[in-house]
């Protein structure tokens, strides 16, 4: 780090195995949610250490839009730190929670993050922030793309916001009008239109395939 940041990095005294970053990537409707939430039951049965990382719930809080802070912080603030859909706002978006998955692997967790993460730049920036602090075996994060059709992924539309995006109630919708860039090489490719049990089952199959569970 140069000196211009003014803040010194300090190792921590005790030494933890480390967790995982697995992170689901995919359309809004694609079921990250779903499986995510699933295979955290899973592991939890386990009595492995895990944790959902949501974008949905996430954007209530740490990134909260313009008019979530507006009311409580004023409009400059809002405009200053709220995130938003526009590219720019994703990559923020993505490379915050990023470091929150970070934090959670060094802690020992397994994150379990859904975010619609459709830039594959923001993907590949979170794969080496994770694996620039492992021992060089490069397996901390794991990249799942939930492989599920635009037309099944707006049939199921839970929120509606795929009728909103339609009607141009919703701008810059990823997949109807911004786009999704997936997965070349994801350590997990699964196909989304399969029923939710069988899909956490091979995500927790390849966790104990590479000693994470
Ligand atoms: S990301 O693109 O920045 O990764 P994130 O996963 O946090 O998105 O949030 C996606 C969720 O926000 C979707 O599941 C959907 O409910 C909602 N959403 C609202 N507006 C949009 C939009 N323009 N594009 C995609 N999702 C949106």
């Amino acid at each position: 780090m140069s000196d211009k940041t003014l803040v010194t990095w300090h190792d921590q005294t005790v030494k933890r195995p480390r967790g995982a970053v697995v992170w689901f990537t995919g359309l809004s409707g694609s079921g990250k949610s779903t499986v995510a939430n699933c295979v955290d039951a899973k592991l939890h049965e386990m009595g492995a250490g895990s944790f959902v990382l949501d974008g949905d719930n996430i954007r209530h809080g740490l990134n909260a839009s313009r008019e979530i802070l507006s009311p409580v912080f004023g409009e400059d603030f809002a405009n200053r730190f709220g995130l938003g859909f526009a590219p720019e706002d994703r990559t923020e978006n993505i490379r915050r929670i990023g470091c929150v998955a970070e934090i959670f692997c060094s802690s020992g967790t397994l994150a379990l993050t859904a975010f619609v993460s459709p830039y594959r730049k923001d993907r590949d920036l979170v794969r080496q922030t994770v694996n620039a602090s492992n021992d060089g075996s490069n397996s901390d994060f794991i990249e799942v793309f939930v492989d599920t059709p635009i037309e099944i992924c707006e049939q199921r539309d839970p929120k509606g916001l795929y009728k909103k995006a339609r009607a141009g109630e919703i701008k810059g919708f990823t997949g109807i009008d911004a786009p999704y860039e997936a997965p070349e090489k994801p350590e997990l490719h699964l196909q989304g239109d399969l029923p939710v049990e069988t899909l956490a089952d091979q995500v927790v199959g390849y966790l104990k395939s590479i000693g994470k569970c």
